[in-house]
């Protein structure tokens, strides 16, 4: 038994495979052809060097490839004309090598001043901490109590089952609380993150907060820190391919008011031990 699709048959199943992509792709808010909004602080001169690095290409690619179309038509073999020789003009090769090196060496100063603020300067003392360990497939999120302080982690007490490494008998971190895979940020305020991974490269990446960074194992990395100004619902999506359940390694990130992210803290809290749980609050029963 053969068979053959027909043109329509072929067409609607393209479609409904675009269909369900795009269904997929909902999370993304805003710009699906060009860059996704930036809400952090730093994506403003990320974005920028971007916008510069792409107007020089462009308009150096257009210029050469102008010039060039010009000349293979202006000067194409024609009968009876003999080419010319040419041994080259130093005085243009220095001037067409010196803007590049100018042009570069602007271009890498300018970068690594910015790298420098974003990665090498400690992050502001009144940084929100919150640690985020990889693993195949998901998110391990740590957040601090009410004391600020995340619990101290080494990446070699890191294990199945202390994903954070943490020492349990530290007090910062007997408030801590955690999730899997929800992350919420206040807005405004900065976040210092802290990197980390059980079992292999993962990366941490939010298109929208131009915060790309990997996560290795065996190390916790402290200094990647951002601050958002917007406030949204984002993807961190795992930019690394970790092994067959990479394409499902999202986590929910939610940049709220300050306000709702303390409500959300306190809703997520440890539960005070048996004596302090019973609630004096009446239950209130559902229907009827
Ligand atoms: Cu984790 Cu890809």
């Amino acid at each position: 038994m053969r068979f053959r699709f027909s043109r329509v048959q072929l067409l609607a199943v393209t479609l409904l495979g675009l269909a369900i992509s795009g269904a997929q792709a909902e999370i993304r808010q805003t710009s699906v052809w060009w860059l996704p909004r930036n809400v952090t602080m730093f994506g403003h001169e990320i974005d920028f060097i971007f916008y510069v690095i792409l107007v020089l290409t462009g308009v150096t690619a257009v210029a050469v490839f102008s010039v060039m179309i010009y000349f293979i038509v202006k000067y194409r073999a024609k009968p009876g004309v003999s080419a010319v020789h040419s041994h080259g003009n130093n005085t243009l090769e220095v001037i067409w090598t010196g803007i590049p090196v100018f042009i570069f060496l602007a271009l890498a100063i300018y970068g690594n001043e910015q790298w420098t603020q974003m990665r090498l300067k400690t992050p502001p003392a009144d940084a929100l901490p919150v640690a985020v360990i990889g693993e195949q497939f998901g998110w391990n999120v740590r957040y601090p109590g009410a004391d600020g302080k995340l619990a101290k982690m080494t990446a070699a007490s890191v294990t199945k089952e202390n994903p954070f490494g943490v020492d349990s008998a530290d007090p910062a971190g007997l408030d801590d609380f955690t999730t899997y895979g929800e992350l919420v940020f206040p807005v405004d305020r900065p976040i210092r993150l802290y990197l980390g991974s059980k079992d292999v490269i993962h990366a941490f990446y939010v298109p929208e907060f131009r915060l790309y960074q990997d996560m290795v194992p065996g190390r916790i990395y402290d200094f990647v820190w951002l601050k958002a100004e917007q406030t949204g619902q984002f993807q961190l999506a795992c930019n690394q391919l970790c092994g067959q359940g990479h394409y499902k390694m999202f986590g929910k990130l939610s940049v709220v008011p300050e306000s709702e992210y303390e409500a959300w803290a306190k809703g997520k809290a440890p539960q005070p031990t048996a004596a302090k749980a019973t609630s004096t609050v009446p239950v209130v029963m559902a229907g009827r």
